[in-house]
């Protein structure tokens, strides 16, 4: 992956299934099986509730769907942060029990000595800065990062801080167009873009808001190529439609002594 760095745009999507999996393996480079799932497959608020036993099982389903794609498995929110010894541990977990090629974790220069402990020791780390919703309890919302002069140092500093440490690569979330730039421009591994910019060395996106399967969330950094969430209802609509008029099962659905074999 670090040597993409420059070259042509990595794509990344997320996944937390099999089937999706299947259905993304081969068309994207990286598969991130991010703590997103737990708003978008649990209905969760936020991030801040997932388990490190919910990202194995959902690590697990992925790699059973993947063959060809870079696999990379978040850790949760309190399964890193208290020590490095702590974030190996749960590391260990993750890439022993689920098979993945790497973890992300999120921070930056607070998380250095983490990244380097476990890059250090086997665990290769794919860094995330700017927003960081693990940390919105602190943050106080999901605001764009690093449109004050303060906020854009802190950020460049934390993104420069990762890529020292050993990380093999950077996710820029939410973060102004410029700065994510200049990061990208500045440290030596790839970045990749989410709501930041397209001069960054990768993109990805929730593959669910990608999809449309929320019609009603549609944050401005999300591109829609399909509306699978309104495909979605009108098929279970059809189908109860059907079930409520008898027209379902039809003479095709059924097993009948007069119908033939099938
Ligand atoms: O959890 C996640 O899906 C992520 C991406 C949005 C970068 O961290």
């Amino acid at each position: 992956m670090r040597a993409r760095k420059g070259g042509e745009p990595i794509v990344c999507l997320t996944a937390y299934t099999t089937p999706t999996a299947r259905l993304m393996d081969g068309e994207v480079d990286l598969i991130l099986v991010g703590d997103s799932l737990g708003m978008v497959i649990y209905g969760m608020s936020s991030t801040v509730g997932v388990t490190l036993d919910m990202m194995i099982a959902h690590g697990q389903a992925v790699m059973r769907g993947s063959t060809r794609a870079c696999v990379v498995v978040d850790l949760p929110f309190g399964a890193y942060e208290e020590s490095p010894a702590q974030a190996f541990r749960s590391a260990a977990r993750v890439m022993a029990e689920t098979g993945c090629a790497a973890v992300k974790l999120e921070g930056g220069v607070e998380m250095a000595e983490t990244i380097r402990f476990l890059t250090r020791r086997g665990v290769p780390v794919l860094g995330h800065v700017g927003l960081t919703p693990q940390s919105i309890n602190a943050l106080g919302g999901y605001g764009v990062r690093g449109r004050s002069e303060a906020e854009a140092e802190g950020i460049m500093a934390d993104a420069v801080a990762v890529a020292e440490a050993g990380a093999f690569g950077i996710v820029i979330e939410k973060t102004m167009e410029e700065l994510s730039g200049e990061i990208t421009r500045r440290v030596p591994i790839p970045t990749i873009g989410i709501g930041a910019s397209v001069t960054c060395d990768g993109q990805i996106l929730v593959t669910d808001d990608v999809v449309g399967m929320f019609p009603d969330f549609r944050p401005k950094f999300v591109k829609r190529y399909a509306m699978l969430g309104d495909a979605y209802a009108e098929a279970v609509r059809g189908y109860a439609a059907d079930v409520r008029a008898r027209r379902f099962p039809g003479p095709d659905q059924v097993f009948s002594a007069t119908a033939g074999r099938k």
